[in-house]
């Protein structure tokens, strides 16, 4: 796949299961993605129209929470992970979303390549302390990340 092959939309509650399938094959949390997916999500298609990278936000306020990124194994490494996070932040910038955080496990080395950088736990869960992330499944552990502004 190429760049110019990939397509970057708006998801729908049609792209919920091929996001999970994405999301479960990669390990990453299924709870409360697909809400995030069908209310505030960003696919992204190869030729044939199928998925081949997502993410999603949860709305706090005026503060955003990044979730559920993923690329499909076959297609890593050819930028599809960079677009979707943008694509995710221009999402929230229309959405009114000036305060972007996300927790990672896998990927603390990779976003910061993308604008993000650690924050304490105490600063993310201030803004988005009440997400299912910071609740349940990373509760204790995850490197908390927001983004800065350019
Ligand atoms: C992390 C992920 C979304 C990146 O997607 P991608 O489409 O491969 O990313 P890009 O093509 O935009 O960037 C690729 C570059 O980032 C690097 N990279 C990818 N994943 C990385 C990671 N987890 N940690 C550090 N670097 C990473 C690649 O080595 C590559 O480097 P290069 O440009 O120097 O060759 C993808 O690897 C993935 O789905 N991983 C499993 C799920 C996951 O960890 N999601 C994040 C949850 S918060």
């Amino acid at each position: 796949m190429t760049g110019s092959s990939m397509r970057l939309e708006r998801a729908s509650g049609a792209d919920v299961p091929a996001v999970e399938a994405l999301l479960s094959a990669a390990d990453l949390p299924l709870d409360g993605a697909a809400d995030a997916v069908a209310s505030l999500g960003v696919v992204a298609r190869d030729a044939a129209g199928a998925v081949v990278g997502a993410a999603a936000l949860e709305r706090f306020g005026s503060a955003g929470l990044l979730r559920s990124v993923v690329v499909a194994p076959a297609a890593r490494g050819l930028g599809v992970g960079r677009a979707v996070v943008e694509e995710a932040e221009r999402l929230a910038a229309a959405e009114g979303m000036d305060d972007l955080y996300l927790i990672t496990e896998t990927a603390e080395a990779w976003f910061p390549r993308l604008g993000w950088t650690p924050v304490p736990r105490s600063v993310a869960q201030a803004a988005v302390g009440e997400s299912i992330e910071f609740t349940t499944v990373c509760r204790d552990k995850g490197v908390p990340m927001r983004r800065l502004r350019p």
